[in-house]
């Protein structure tokens, strides 16, 4: 879903840093799902820092949902940004986010309005996709974009979710372009 949203926020003229948090998978995680301990494994993007989210006019967070809620491990990426917040240097730009789960109605909502609780304490903009184009009444989720992954946990993006990330980070380059401009 990163990779898509990457790609679709370059192709609307952005500049765009690709980072994962550094990923430590939990026991019960790897116990949970093999199949996701093995793509945890497979992690090849450079690991965000601080400055990642200073930089930026626009951020999509994304995060697996966890018991309706955002991984620990994003979470303690953010929670690492307290010298940044109190410099007021994570407010002002625009945020969004992405979720997948393993089951429809598995949290996915919660998970991304958990996300965007903290996004007030920036002081962030929050662009939700809202329904602001006919495909999103297609992949269904105003508040931003998500996925089923399946009972395998294997399950591809649909035509939906792609498209629904192509509006998503459309959307953030061109609210965050106007706020720069
Ligand atoms: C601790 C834990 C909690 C999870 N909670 C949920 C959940 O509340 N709803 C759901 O549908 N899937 C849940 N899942 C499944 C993940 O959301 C699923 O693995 C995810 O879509 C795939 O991303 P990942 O491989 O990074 O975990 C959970 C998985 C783990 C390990």
């Amino acid at each position: 879903m990163a990779q898509r949203a990457a790609a679709a926020g370059e192709a609307a003229g952005a500049e765009v840093r690709l980072r994962q948090v550094a990923r430590q998978t939990t026991e019960g995680e790897r116990q949970a799902s093999e199949a996701q301990a093995a793509h945890s494994a497979e992690a090849t993007e450079p690991a965000a820092t601080a400055d990642d989210v200073v930089w930026a006019d626009a951020v999509l967070f994304g995060s697996p949902t966890r018991y309706g809620n955002v991984a620990g491990q994003l979470k303690t990426f953010i929670d690492s940004l307290g010298a940044q917040w109190a410099q007021g240097l994570l407010a002002d730009k625009v945020y969004a986010g992405f979720t997948a789960s393993q089951t429809a109605h598995g949290g996915q909502e919660t998970t991304l309005i958990a996300l965007y609780n903290t996004i007030y304490h920036f002081g962030g903009i929050i662009v939700p996709p809202g329904y602001t184009d006919g495909l999103k009444f297609v992949d269904g989720n105003p508040y931003g974009v998500s996925h089923v992954t399946g009972a395998d946990n294997d399950q591809p993006l649909g035509e939906a979710e792609l498209a629904a990330l192509d509006h998503l980070a459309q959307r953030v380059v061109t609210v965050a372009g106007r706020l720069t401009s």
